[in-house]
């Protein structure tokens, strides 16, 4: 046989040429080798509920160790199917309309990969969260972007321009990923500019996808409010969440899709061959966690937003611009008054002079340039974690 020699792109897809591994985990990387704090990525370095660990040992003590059912075990989607109608007045069939994944990382390329086809449109509003581009990708999609503008004022709201939106829509258009509460922004979508976006969803003929895993984390009286549950999107939504966030167990995988029985029937096949099925004692616990009391989210909500009023001040005093969140744990901020060259070298001052790990704001966007000046600051942690932050923070005054 002819030896055609080493081609070593040869190997490999194109897909993969057209984006890069996470920024947000490199960080958490950079601040183990640089003894830094990691205010990067977003989890908790509290315990997790002592109710649901138990309930994850008893599982496992009591051999829930093979594999569930592969779109999800029975307990976790009836507690799911609860929650969605206690939560969101949204009835849902637990045995047609939910698909449990390995997270809500799982569950979003799942859906992508069982609703696009190779030319289709997926429009994702930006900053974004990172996956959600490679996923549109590795989807056969063409990713769109939708600019969420920053307020001008430090107490106002991110917004975005109807005209944009309706101009990123045409007959290509397959699906609008919505994210709400917002990370990186800390928005939330409020139920005016839901309905307006349910409008062009029925006006284009677009499925929404919409990813709501920082539901329980509120702050400032907002309100969270699924898409879902507005009249007309029953059948054209499929509704992400997961147990990482609201119980603090993001090392877990357990995440879902909830969506129309035909929806999800795609979905279930993609999700078989991906990854069978999500681990099935931690399913187990998650039908115990979805069973915690009302004062649990509560307790939640108002525990993160003491930590961000307590970090919140902190950036300002050591020069940042900060944009208020209403929803999630992290703090986007601006960097004008620092004299860098953009983003991706000042993280790397943070990371290894003041030992403060930070995501730089170039990884939420299409364009880095849009990012150049701006940094998030995940606030998922102890108030000594933030303390220690804010301590080494203070280096960055001038004359420090
Ligand atoms: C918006 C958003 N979606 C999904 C995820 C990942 O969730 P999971 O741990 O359920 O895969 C994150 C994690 O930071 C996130 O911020």
């Amino acid at each position: 046989m002819a030896d055609v020699g080493v081609q070593p792109k040869h190997f490999l897809s194109n897909k993969v040429e057209h984006f890069t591994e996470s920024v947000i985990r490199e960080m958490t990387r950079q601040a183990t080798l640089h003894g830094a704090v990691n205010l990067a990525q977003g989890f908790p370095d509290f315990p997790a509920p002592a109710e649901i660990k138990r309930a994850a040992q008893d599982a496992i003590a009591a051999d829930v160790n093979q594999y569930a059912i592969t779109w999800g075990e029975k307990n976790l989607r009836n507690a799911i199917a609860r929650q969605m109608q206690a939560w969101q007045g949204i009835p849902v069939d637990p045995e047609t309309q939910i698909t449990v994944c390995c997270g809500s990382t799982e569950a979003m390329i799942s859906t992508l990969l069982a609703v696009c086809n190779l030319g289709d449109e997926v429009v994702i509003f930006e900053p974004f969260y990172e996956n959600y581009g490679p996923d549109a990708i590795l989807s056969g999609a063409k990713p769109v972007f939708v600019k969420l503008r920053p307020p001008s004022a430090p107490d106002g709201e991110w917004t975005f321009d109807e005209r944009e939106l309706r101009a990123a829509l045409h007959r290509h258009t397959k699906a609008i990923i919505l994210n709400t509460p917002n990370n990186p922004t800390g928005k939330v979508f409020t139920r005016a500019e839901l309905e307006m976006i349910r409008d062009l969803c029925v006006e284009f003929n677009v499925i929404a996808i919409t990813d709501e895993i920082y539901e329980h984390i509120l702050y400032d009286g907002t309100q969270h409010v699924s898409i879902a549950s507005l009249d007309g999107m029953e059948d054209r939504t499929v509704t992400i969440n997961g147990l990482s966030k609201t119980y603090s167990v993001t090392g877990w995988r357990v995440g879902w899709t909830v969506a129309s029985p035909l929806v999800t029937s795609a979905i279930r096949k993609v999700h078989d061959f991906l990854t069978v099925g999500a681990p099935a004692p931690l399913q187990e616990a998650g039908a115990a966690a979805l069973g915690l009391p009302a004062s649990y989210y509560q307790n939640l909500a108002n525990g993160y937003r003491a930590r961000r009023d307590r970090l919140m001040p902190a950036l300002a005093e050591a020069g940042f611009r900060c944009f208020r969140p209403r929803g999630a744990y992290y703090i986007m901020t601006d960097i004008s008054s620092f004299e860098f060259a953009g983003d991706i070298a000042f993280s790397r001052h943070l990371v290894k002079d003041i030992r403060v790990a930070a995501v730089p704001g170039s990884s939420f966007y299409n364009n880095p340039r849009d990012g150049a000046r701006q940094v998030r600051f995940a606030f998922c942690k102890r108030d000594e974690t933030l303390d220690e932050a804010a301590l080494r923070l203070m280096k960055l005054r001038p004359g420090s």
